[in-house]
């Protein structure tokens, strides 16, 4: 069952009813600011940094599911009749027809009631620390019609965690200013005076309440506002309590007359130094972001920011476009799994309907890892990111998990010791070398911890990470996990003193030595980069020895790490097998096959294609690759959070979409391309569209989970957006299965495909040039013609930027 369609021309996700069976949503924002809407408009905005700088409300895990947003009420003053055309917040209010429009950051909802039809379109205009919302009411009845529009918004305290649970004091903090029709919110203005939020309409108002218990009225909620039923603002002004937005406008319309109303909410920072606004003012100074919010109260500059916004997504887009003859596979690569990339380029794991933006930082394995899915989109920003991040790695290697993303700075409560993170900075640095050949970018400073004084090139800092691990080496040569490697729930060094107490933290026991056969993948794989890096640098000895530093970690992988039919997954604190034929449950996991396979292990010896026939025999589901088998049935203190999930769910052998790839990676290693695209098909969102009933989540954009065979609800997705399963998924289909690859010297054409194909066209962008690039036959590759010219092999050299080469790929 659907609940929409794609509208492939557009690029949107057409939903055609309110009641999804999640909330379905959406990002406005680009740059700084940003903001979340679903289908029913729900959601809200924040500049930067979704904890700290938060403008608007909204309660998660709420009841009904998604309320608070961006609400617009529409009345109709002759019959006292009002509702919300989103649905919510008056879902109770039937709507005659409904259409939401999900588009590249932007979203579109309308619909009509008694004649009535108003459409809303939300979005951040570029470069800009606003958003608009452009309303168009029509009267498609054969009678004029005399209507109210209201809108509304709550503002939120700035700082969302201490806005959600500090109540006796921020119930007396908020204030509001409200001057020419403009509403400003400057709660934390007299201590602070540096930010502030306004919120304004194009036409005269006949009313505002910034009161949230005025306009609603006393135990009232937002599905039947006092101000709206009544049909009159009551010109509220907030001191302390809940400070809300809210325009009152009356709109006289001719039969077949159509109205735009206009409003922006938006972000204001004042300089430091403000000449306006000096220390003690408690006055806003509203000359600054007077003619800004004039300009976007316009319409022609909205439409204007709309085209703008809609152009920078071709450009984008423009880096890789692919006609396969499979429609979801073009539709994820040419739109939407390149728009949820370029989404967890932003937001990395902050703010999504799962996510609550107080919760996570920027994580150093999440943010190298989505960057292999936009380095091709935005190398400079993908640049600039990598610098952040290496600029948190501290001088032993080791690397903070998180950071905030307000102040960059390496995120104390989470802390350090999943001794997988410093290795995907070289797979994200190798990543950038790639896409760019930037490599002066290697000779970057960059300091420890962020002290200044301690920069060093950044080259140095991939050594050391690869340092990081040769320095922790458990006792069978592997290194060891620490807290946790990519599998955050697999606590291997956690145990209570106190039997039956549940795990204490995820500390890194002291002394612990639990290993990790993943972590051992996936050295092997970026010890072999940073020597392909070294080697580029002329630093042929150090090219050497992480050359055999890769290889001796093979053998290691191959002695105590292969456990007859598959890779094994670990080693716990005290020296036990985890993931082996020997364990009751937990006997095969799906990551040590992946990455293995893609650090190389086992091409040679063929323990690579029998480690992935076990994941085909053991793991695959229709629904895709559970995490591992047999799920734990009871809570095991050893193994740390892993087991706290329901089997089914999440870590305990859910489908942990992330890792799918992986597996789909490693099988058109060794060749098997029709393996490695139906595991895609299975995950592919728009391929899931038919069954949303059951998937539950967007059926435009990856989800970090679906549940497993284990669990009730089998095939159920859920932390749709935010997860590194786009960018891997991503890598999967268009760098390994369609095999267009770039490479350090070049870029590669090397397709591993479904045997029925014939072929494919694709145009990609690579170092300035544009390739047209049209793969002919099945089989692998033979040679390419480049504009004609004969290429023995799989790589084309760098053209010059600025040309257009023409490539066949033909396969034998
Ligand atoms: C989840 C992981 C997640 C971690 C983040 C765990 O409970 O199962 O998937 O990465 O929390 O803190
Ligand atoms: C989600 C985290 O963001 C990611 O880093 C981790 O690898 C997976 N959970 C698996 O635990």
């Amino acid at each position: 069952m659907r609940y929409g369609h794609f509208d492939d021309e557009q690029r949107e996700y057409v939903i055609d009813r309110p009641d999804t069976p999640l909330p379905w949503i959406n990002y406005l924002g680009t740059d700084a600011y940003y903001g979340i809407v679903s289908n029913t408009a729900g959601g809200y905005s924040f500049y930067r940094d979704a904890r700290l700088r938060r403008l608007t409300r909204y309660r998660y895990n709420n009841a009904p599911l998604d309320l608070g947003g961006r609400y617009v009420y529409v009345r109709d003053d002759a019959t006292g009749d009002y509702w919300s055309p989103s649905w919510q917040p008056t879902p109770e209010r039937e709507l005659d027809d409904y259409e939401c429009r999900h588009g590249l950051s932007y979203t579109r909802i309308g619909s009509a009631r008694g004649g009535i039809r108003a459409e809303t379109l939300y979005y951040a205009p570029l470069g800009e620390t606003l958003e608009v919302w452009r309303v168009r009411v029509t009267n498609e009845r054969e009678t004029s019609a005399e209507l109210s529009l209201f809108s509304s918004i709550e503002f939120c305290l700035w700082d969302a965690q201490d806005d959600a649970t500090n109540y006796q004091r921020n119930f007396s903090t908020g204030q509001v200013e409200v001057a020419d029709g403009v509403i400003y919110h400057k709660t934390e203005y007299r201590e602070r005076r540096d930010h502030f939020a306004y919120f304004a309409c194009s036409e005269p108002l006949s009313g505002f309440d910034t009161q949230r218990e005025a306009f609603l009225g006393p135990y009232r909620g937002w599905d039947r506002p006092a101000a709206v039923e009544n049909g009159a603002a009551t010109n509220s002004i907030a001191h302390g309590w809940q400070p809300i937005g809210s325009h009152h406008v009356r709109l006289s319309l001719a039969p077949g007359a159509t109205r735009e109303v206009i409003f922006v909410l938006g972000y204001a920072e004042n300089p430091k130094d403000d000449k306006f606004d000096p220390p003690g003012s408690q006055t806003l100074n509203k000359t600054r972001v007077r003619p800004l919010i004039e300009r976007w109260l316009r319409s022609e500059q909205v439409q204007m920011g709309y085209e703008d916004l809609r152009a920078y997504w071709d450009d984008l887009l423009g880096g890789l476009n692919v006609r396969t003859p499979d429609g979801d596979t073009d539709r994820m690569v040419n739109v939407w799994n390149a728009y949820q990339n370029l989404v967890t380029f932003n937001m990395s794991r902050s703010t999504s309907f799962y996510e609550s933006g107080i919760g996570r930082g920027m994580g150093f394995r999440d943010s190298n890892q989505d960057l292999l899915g936009f380095v091709h989109m935005v190398p400079e920003r993908a640049r600039e990111r990598i610098l952040d991040i290496a600029a948190t790695q501290k001088a032993d290697g080791g690397a903070y998990h998180q950071y905030q993303p307000l102040t960059k700075r390496g995120n104390n409560d989470i802390g350090d010791g999943f001794n997988d993170d410093p290795l995907w900075l070289i797979l994200g640095v190798a990543a950038y070398l790639k896409e760019t050949g930037d490599h002066t970018f290697l000779d970057e400073q960059v300091p420890f911890d962020n002290v200044p004084g301690s920069e060093v090139p950044l080259y140095e800092h991939l050594r050391r990470s690869l340092k990081y691990t040769l320095d922790r080496l458990g006792p069978h040569g592997l290194p060891l996990i620490g807290r946790a490697d990519w599998n955050d729930c697999l606590n291997l060094n956690c145990f209570s003193d106190t039997p039956g107490e549940p795990f204490q933290t995820t500390e890194n026991a002291s002394g612990g030595v639990a290993e990790s056969v993943f972590i051992a993948g996936l050295f092997v794989l970026a010890a072999k980069e940073l020597a392909v890096i070294a080697g580029l640098r002329g630093q042929d000895g150090e090219e050497a020895v992480y050359r055999a530093a890769a290889e001796k970690m093979s053998g290691t992988i191959s002695e105590h790490g292969w456990d007859g039919a598959w890779f094994r997954r670990a080693y716990d604190f005290h020296g036990n097998v985890i993931g082996s034929g020997e364990n009751d449950e937990g006997q095969i996991f799906i990551e040590p096959q992946g990455m293995c396979v893609l650090g190389g292990v086992g091409l040679d010896d063929g323990l690579a294609a029998r480690a992935l026939d076990s994941v085909a025999e053991r793991l695959a589901t229709p629904h895709g690759i559970v995490l591992q088998q047999p799920a734990y049935s009871s809570y095991r203190i050893e193994l740390g959070e892993i087991s706290s999930y329901p089997p089914g769910y999440k870590e305990n052998a859910g489908i942990f979409c992330h890792t799918n790839p992986w597996i789909m990676i490693a099988e058109t290693m060794v060749g098997n391309g029709d393996r490695a695209f139906d595991y895609y098909k299975r995950l592919n969102p728009s391929a899931r569209e038919e069954i949303s009933e059951t998937h539950r989540c967007e059926p435009y954009v990856y989800a970090q989970m679906i549940a497993g065979r284990d669990a009730p609800t089998h095939g159920e997705a859920k932390n749709s957006w935010l997860s590194g399963t786009a960018a891997w998924n991503y890598v999967a289909i268009t760098q390994w299965i369609l095999g267009i690859r770039p490479d350090f010297a070049g870029l590669r054409i090397d397709p591993v495909l479904p045997s029925g194909w014939e072929g494919f066209e694709a145009v990609r962008r690579f170092r300035g040039a544009t390739y047209e690039i049209s793969v002919r036959g099945s089989g692998r590759i033979d040679h390419l013609l480049v504009d004609g010219t004969r290429v023995d092999g799989d790589l084309i050299p760098p053209a010059a930027p600025g040309s257009v080469v023409r490539v066949e790929a033909i396969l034998a």
